[in-house]
């Protein structure tokens, strides 16, 4: 059973499977990919947790936390979070926030705390609200979409 975590305006937040993460990464943020190519080994861990925003039976959003231990300036930092996207019609909404929020809420439980990402520098302010900060160069991936580490807290 789908636990319901949230609910806001007709959307709800629940748990969803890794297969249904990476059909909305590929849908906002890798057209030109295949869904199962969008599954990293971490994604199938134990600890690795999806989250989907639902209007009605219609999956509109995703992000995921998984562990991956990075050190950046002299702070350890044990999850990371992929695939952050929402379909265009329904951002500005406050949809893209309550998926980052469960996220985040899941990772604070975690004994072993600290979450990072590979963000998009055009989203830079989405991440600063929620309290990340940009750490490091940017650099600009094979995509031709610039990126830049983002950490939190
Ligand atoms: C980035 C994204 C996930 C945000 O989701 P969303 O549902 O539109 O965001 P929300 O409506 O919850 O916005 C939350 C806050 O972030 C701000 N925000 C949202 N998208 C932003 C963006 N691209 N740049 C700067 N700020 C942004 C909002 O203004 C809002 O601020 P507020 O709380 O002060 O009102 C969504 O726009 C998206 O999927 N974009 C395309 C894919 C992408 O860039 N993903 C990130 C990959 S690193």
């Amino acid at each position: 059973m789908i636990d319901k975590l949230v609910e806001i305006d007709s959307v709800e937040i629940r748990a969803i499977g890794v297969e249904g993460a990476a059909s909305l990464r590929r849908a906002v943020l890798y057209p030109n990919k295949q869904a199962c190519d969008l599954i990293a080994d971490a994604d199938r861990d134990d600890l690795a947790r999806h989250f989907g925003a639902f209007r009605g039976s219609n999956l509109i959003g995703v992000c995921s936390v998984t562990p991956d231990t990075i050190h950046l300036d002299d702070r350890v930092y044990h999850w990371r979070l992929r695939g952050m996207a929402v379909l265009q019609a329904d951002r500005g909404l406050g949809v893209g926030k309550l998926l980052l929020l469960a996220g985040i809420r899941y990772v604070d439980q975690a004994p072993e705390v600290g979450l990072w990402c590979n963000g998009r520098t055009d989203a830079l302010n989405f991440y600063r609200n929620l309290g990340f900060h940009n750490t490091g160069a940017t650099w600009m991936g094979p995509d031709r979409v610039e990126r830049v580490k983002l950490c939190r807290p």
